[in-house]
């Protein structure tokens, strides 16, 4: 009998080591920790109050009492940090609550910090939830004044730190927030409070959810004249580039899926803690699928936050953070 041939010597089979799940672990590149979530957390007046958002299965509106309760979970499931976005009971022209020693973001801070004293507090600044008009800053006309905007980002990240806040993360877009910011809280005894600049922020339909969780839509007009274009890649390296000389001590991009070409530009191009926000769409989107039984949500889940750390993010802000935390743990 004649013997057959071997087959032809492969070399490299890559296949080797995906064989087992003990294998697969020793070899795997990336791992989502709950260390590296941030949960968001929508704060409104009132004692009591759980208010679901439609557009967000699972996230409420909260008032402070309730939002200690949400963030002692989320410190109990290993999260580390939260960041605070406020919907005050009175919106004005100058968005004057974000100013406010006894803000509505202001009081949550003191809360959360006197029930958690070790849990990260991240006070988002910026005026779209306080301004009547919706923008995120003051108007000049039709128009955002940007320099005008800056001296109240300076005031309200003072307050914001005064109340015990960690780090402060402006998100309107306008130049010079960071140095504004930097100074202004050097200038008042905070030189321990952080800067997360929210540095490549795109003008997103992404945001929709968020808009209706933080009541936040503009009255007129669009965001395109302070946030990014979403064609455009060189010029978030630019913005990233200008918060870091601005002192800002960690960068983040958003939106973030759609994005991770950006997170893993700016990764490979500067050494500050990056971070990267799972939007509120991108939340909707995961959930409506996953609701209609089209996709397995969790798996989706662990499979996108994992995506955003393979292409450089050191932190997510998610949405689905506690979910992800329970996960991890379980
Ligand atoms: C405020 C702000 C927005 C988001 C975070 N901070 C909305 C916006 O710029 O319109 C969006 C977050 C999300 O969609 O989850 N400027």
């Amino acid at each position: 009998m004649e013997l057959l041939s071997p087959p032809p010597a492969l070399i490299t089979r890559p296949r080797r080591l995906r064989r087992t799940e003990t294998l697969r672990r020793l070899v795997r590149e990336n791992r989502l920790q709950t260390d590296d979530l941030i949960y968001p957390l929508f704060i409104i007046p009132g004692q009591g109050q759980c208010r679901p958002i439609a557009s967000m299965p699972g996230v409420e509106q909260r008032s402070i009492d309730q939002a200690v309760l949400l963030a002692q979970r989320a410190w109990e499931v290993g999260i580390g940090a939260v960041i605070l976005f406020g919907i005050p009971e009175q919106k004005d022209a100058t968005g004057s609550d974000a100013c406010r020693p006894d803000g509505l973001i202001q009081r949550a801070i003191i809360a959360i910090k006197r029930q958690l004293p070790q849990l990260v507090v991240i006070a988002d600044a910026c005026f779209c939830e306080y301004t009547s008009h919706g923008h995120c800053g003051v108007l000049q006309g039709q128009e955002v004044d940007n320099d005008a905007t800056l001296a109240l980002l300076g005031q309200s990240a003072v307050t914001y730190a005064a109340a015990g806040a960690d780090i402060v993360a402006p998100s309107g877009m306008m130049d010079g927030m960071v140095a504004a910011i930097r100074s202004a809280l050097d200038h008042q005894g905070h030189s321990q409070v952080a800067v997360l600049s929210y540095a490549a922020k795109y003008a997103s339909a992404f945001y929709g959810p968020f808009r209706d969780a933080a009541e936040s839509t503009p009255q007129f007009g669009d965001r395109r004249s302070y946030q990014m274009d979403y064609a455009n890649r060189r010029e978030a390296l630019r913005e990233v580039a200008l918060d870091i000389e601005q002192g800002a001590d960690m960068v983040m991009v958003k939106p973030g899926l759609a994005y991770l070409d950006i997170v893993r530009d700016v990764r490979d191009r500067c050494d500050v803690p990056l971070v990267a926000y799972n939007v509120s769409g991108e939340y909707a989107m995961l959930k409506a699928a996953a609701a209609q039984g089209w996709i397995d949500g969790p798996r989706v889940m662990m499979e996108t936050l994992t995506a955003f750390k393979r292409a450089g993010a050191d932190l997510i802000i998610t949405y689905h953070a506690i979910e992800a935390a329970e996960q991890l743990r379980s």
